[in-house]
């Protein structure tokens, strides 16, 4: 505490004796001309009178209504003013750049600084705040002067003495350098460090002033704040990045007295379609609240997209003066063919505005630098957004344009888009007449064959791209006619930004239905998912695995769940909020959803209720996948109470905390008689012998077909059973997988001599990792040589038999009884020994597809022999 304190006590006097020491020679009466003659130039700084010139200065002193910008890197920082942060005490001799585009507020940023310094209000430890004169530096040339000359002549109020004084004490001099991107011309000459000066008063060209100036040998300590549109190599740089969202809304509502109004133009201007991606630049901000404002007094509909807006600002320039359609036409044209944003003299009239020179009509869309009787004046567009407009309408307005270029920007295609769609290019044509059709078509087959060439790829980007320019075209005939054409390659969307959602939404809305949305591991927010609803809804199967979605994004994916037409849901391992489970359920009640995946997403016991209450309350719900979820017994107990009455046929409770104590429950739900479940997984849980006991009872009575129980802590003593339950009359069971339970030889003999029996339904067994003797082997063996038995796939790994044992089960492929498809022989110590009788054996089998022999302690001298197995028989698939 006392340390801080200290720090500023000295920070204090340390401004004060700058200060001090300077007013000795520049008297108050000076200053408060100085101050003054400033806040006059600030009052009186001249933006282009244009609807797409920005905010005056003069307003936004006058009424306060200054919207601080967000620079970048400084997002997440809480110092709002950069520029006071910057400059403050210890920073002496700083050069700091405040870079971007036209339109960015960077004039009147630094305006209002300079105001705030005459006014007290901000950098008060600057005893002088000067102007560094652009104009007349670019003038220069080759002529030789020096700063302080300079500086003199556009401060005529300041005494030569006076000024003197002060650059003898640059360290509390803060110089403004607005506009460097006018002196590119004096940054071009190239300059070898000893031609820099540090003398005030020494005479020489622009650039070696500004050269010496910028990089501090002249006026060493001096603060100097310069804007550009470019960040300057070497020194420090700020991006303005413009209005973040509530920067804009403050704007509005600033400039609309009526906030009511102000809030609602406000939103409508976020909404239409393309537009909110440009309400960064603040000049464009102020454009819209102009147009609003006046659409609003003229009671006409607001725009609902960029170009209709564009459209209706290019009308509202054009209708200022009264002229000919054909030279409306004429000029619009012409300024569309300028491709650069600044041009010359003579890239002007030859593209034909020649006649336009001296209408007043030019400079509402260019503004002039200089005199137009000099040579040297440049143009440059007041708006970006108007200039790529501009660009777009010619290629609809000049035949001679032909071909459309891929090389220009996403805004350029933008317009293009929107321009084909006669509503939004309705107020241009009331202006300049009508586009030729031709020119649509044109258009509208480079897009189809945009569409054609992108879709297939697998690049998302791309994908959004075009489906962005599908939405500005507004035409779904068009949207159906390119993409039915096209094979849309199935992608991943993952990072989507909010006018992507919409745009996949409006494409797949025109399409009617989408096959699979992928969002795997898509970082949703809410807007994203309100976005997409009208996709989500026409998706026949959506993937959201490994995802993080807040409660009111599953409250919008549930609405597009009950509404639409999904029958797939993946939500597994996602992050899930409390009550999300409670909300989906609700909505699924009503949906068309078959098959639901919430596997790992960290379900309770409490889960279980709402899910229950789900299945029993008319869901179509087929398939639930709860695997690794930690529902416990009661969780069970609850899904049980619907799962006698619901139309579930799959469900998977793989690693669930279960134990035997759910297990009643589970079988009577089972014996009821209007349960449909057919497939059930219990494995990875404490099911133990009492509980599959309680399983077997029932299994002659349900429909169950498939059951995994496969490490459920399981011993020979619930083999017999088990084994009584699988020569029942009414034993459905095709699918059993008993691996990883200690069955042992006595407990696997049982099954082995129910699978002896003509009733046995069994198709598919996983003995894996269960004890099993050589004994079993021997008699598996004779099971798959029987001709009784119905096995296609047998799985018996990682059982301690070695190598005799396995014998048995593959001199059984030889024999023409013997069905096996599929069959597993990881890990029984096979060795290069038994390879080549083994391939001849499979060889044999007239129905062996896929054969599993790894973990075992074959060497790389068995590859040859297993390589040539599989190219004689074609009807191999898969040898791992
Ligand atoms: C600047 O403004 C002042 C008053 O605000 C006015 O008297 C003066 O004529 C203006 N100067 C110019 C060059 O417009
Ligand atoms: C499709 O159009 C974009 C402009 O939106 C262009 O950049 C791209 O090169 C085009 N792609 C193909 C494959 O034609
Ligand atoms: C929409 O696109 C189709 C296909 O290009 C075209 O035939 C039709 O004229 C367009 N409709 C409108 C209203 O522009
Ligand atoms: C999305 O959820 C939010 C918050 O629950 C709600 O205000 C909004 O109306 C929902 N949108 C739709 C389209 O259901
Ligand atoms: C199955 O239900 C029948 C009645 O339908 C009943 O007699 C039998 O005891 C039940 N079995 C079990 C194991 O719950
Ligand atoms: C049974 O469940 C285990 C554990 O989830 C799994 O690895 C195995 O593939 C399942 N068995 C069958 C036949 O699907």
């Amino acid at each position: 505490m006392y340390q801080k304190r200290s720090d500023l006590y000295y920070t204090f006097l340390a401004g004060l004796t700058s200060s001090l020491i300077l007013i000795i020679s520049f008297s108050t009466d000076q200053q408060q001309t100085h101050k003054e003659t400033l806040r006059n130039s600030v009052l009186n700084s001249t933006l282009p009178n244009s609807l797409l010139g920005g905010l005056p200065v003069r307003e936004v002193i006058q009424k306060g209504h200054y919207t601080a910008l967000s620079v970048c890197a400084y997002e997440d920082d809480h110092t709002r003013d950069v520029i006071s942060r910057e400059f403050s005490p210890g920073s002496e001799g700083r050069r700091l750049v405040l870079y971007g585009g036209v339109g960015m507020g960077k004039t009147t940023a630094v305006e209002k600084v300079i105001w705030d310094w005459t006014t007290g209000a901000r950098l008060q430890r600057y005893a002088l705040l000067m102007r560094v004169p652009v104009w007349e530096l670019a003038a220069l040339g080759e002529k030789a002067e020096s700063l302080q000359n300079m500086l003199g002549c556009i401060h005529t109020h300041i005494s030569t003495e006076t000024l003197a004084v002060a650059l003898q004490r640059p360290q509390s001099l803060l110089l403004v350098l607005d506009g460097l991107e006018r002196l590119q011309n004096l940054l071009c000459t190239p300059l070898s460090s000893s031609s820099l000066i540090c003398d005030v008063q020494q005479e020489a060209s622009g650039s070696v002033l500004l050269c010496s100036l910028l990089h501090g040998s002249l006026l060493a300590e001096a603060s100097v704040l310069i804007t550009s549109r470019e960040p300057v190599e070497s020194l420090r740089c700020f991006e303005v990045v413009g209005f973040s969202q509530t920067q804009r809304r403050t704007f509005f509502q600033q400039f609309f007295d009526d906030r009511g109004q102000a809030e609602r133009l406000f939103r409508q201007c976020e909404q239409a379609l393309g537009v909110y991606e440009q309400c960064f630049r603040p000049a464009f901000c102020w454009t819209l609240c102009n147009v609003f404002k006046t659409n609003f007094e003229n009671k006409n509909t607001p725009s609902e997209t960029l170009t209709h807006l564009l459209s209706v600002i290019t009308h509202m320039l054009l209708q200022k003066q009264k002229m000919h359609a054909e030279q409306t036409r004429v000029l619009v044209s012409s300024l569309g063919k300028l491709t650069n944003p600044v041009c010359s003299c003579s890239d002007v009239t030859s593209c034909g505005l020649r006649s336009f020179l001296h209408n007043p009509m030019l400079s509402a869309f260019l503004g002039i630098n200089g005199d137009l009787t000099h040579p040297d004046t440049t143009f440059s567009f007041l708006s970006p957004v108007m200039h790529e407009f501009l660009l777009a309408a010619s290629f609809y307005l000049d035949q001679s344009v032909q071909e459309i270029s891929d090389k220009r920007s996403d805004l350029y295609y933008t317009f293009l888009a929107g321009l084909s769609d006669s509503i939004q290019r309705k107020p241009i044509e009331d202006s300049m007449g009508k586009v030729d059709e031709s020119r649509i078509s044109a258009f509208s087959q480079w897009l189809m064959g945009n569409v054609s060439r992108v879709l297939p790829d697998g690049d998302a980007t791309k994908h959004f791209r075009v489906f962005r320019l599908l939405q500005h075209a507004r035409n779904s005939s068009l949207v159906k006619e390119s993409i039915s054409k096209s094979q849309w390659r199935p992608v991943w969307y993952s990072s989507m930004q909010e006018p992507d959602c919409a745009a996949l939404s409006y494409v797949v809305s025109c399409m009617g239905e989408m096959e699979h949305m992928n969002l795997y591991r898509a970082e949703l927010t809410d807007e994203h998912v309100e976005r997409l609803i009208p996709a989500l809804r026409l998706s026949k199967s959506i993937g959201l695995s490994q995802s993080r979605l807040s409660l009111t994004a599953i409250t919008n994916l549930s609405t597009a769940l009950a509404e639409g037409r999904t029958i797939t849901l993946d939500l597994s391992h996602s992050t899930l909020k409390k009550d999300s489970v409670k909300t989906l359920c609700h909505a699924l009640m009503r949906s068309t959803l078959e098959s639901l995946n919430l596997c790992g997403c960290s379900l309770t016991t409490a889960d279980c209720e709402a899910l229950a209450q789900m299945l029993s309350g008319g869901s179509r719900l087929r398939v639930l996948n709860l695997c690794g979820n930690n529902l416990e017994d009661q969780g069970l107990i609850h899904l049980s109470s619907a799962l006698e009455n619901c139309r579930l046929q799959e469900i998977n409770l793989d690693l669930c905390s279960l134990t035997v104590a759910s297990m009643p429950a589970l079988s009577s739900a089972l014996n009821s008689s209007f349960s449909e479940l057919r497939k059930l997984s219990l494995s990875r849980n404490a099911v133990m012998d009492d509980g599959i006991e309680l399983i077997s009872r029932v299994l002659q009575k349900g429909r169950l077909n498939t059951l995994n129980v496969s490490d459920c802590e399981l011993t020979g003593s619930c083999c017999s059973s088990l084994a009584a339950a699988l020569q029942s009359e009414n034993c459905r069971l095709t699918e059993l997988d008993l691996s990883v339970n200690d069955l042992g030889q006595s407990g696997a003999m049982q099954i082995c001599e129910v699978l002896m029996t003509p009733k046995c339904t069994l198709e598919i067994l996983e003995m894996s990792r269960c004890e099993l003797t050589k004994e079993v082997f021997r008699a598996l063996g004779s099971i798959l040589t029987s001709g009784v038995s119905k096995l296609v796939s047998l799985s018996v790994g990682l059982n301690d038999v070695g190598e005799t044992a396995a014998k048995h089960i593959w001199e059984a492929l030889r024999h023409k009884h013997c069905k096996l498809q599929h069959l597993d022989l990881e890990m029984l110590s096979l060795t290069d020994a038994c390879v080549e009788e083994l391939c001849e054996s499979v060889a044999a089998s007239s129905t062996l597809s896929t054969l599993i022999l790894k973990n075992n302690i074959m060497t790389d001298s068995s590859v040859p022999r297993l390589v040539k197995l599989m190219l004689d028989r074609p009807l191999m698939t898969e040898l791992k």
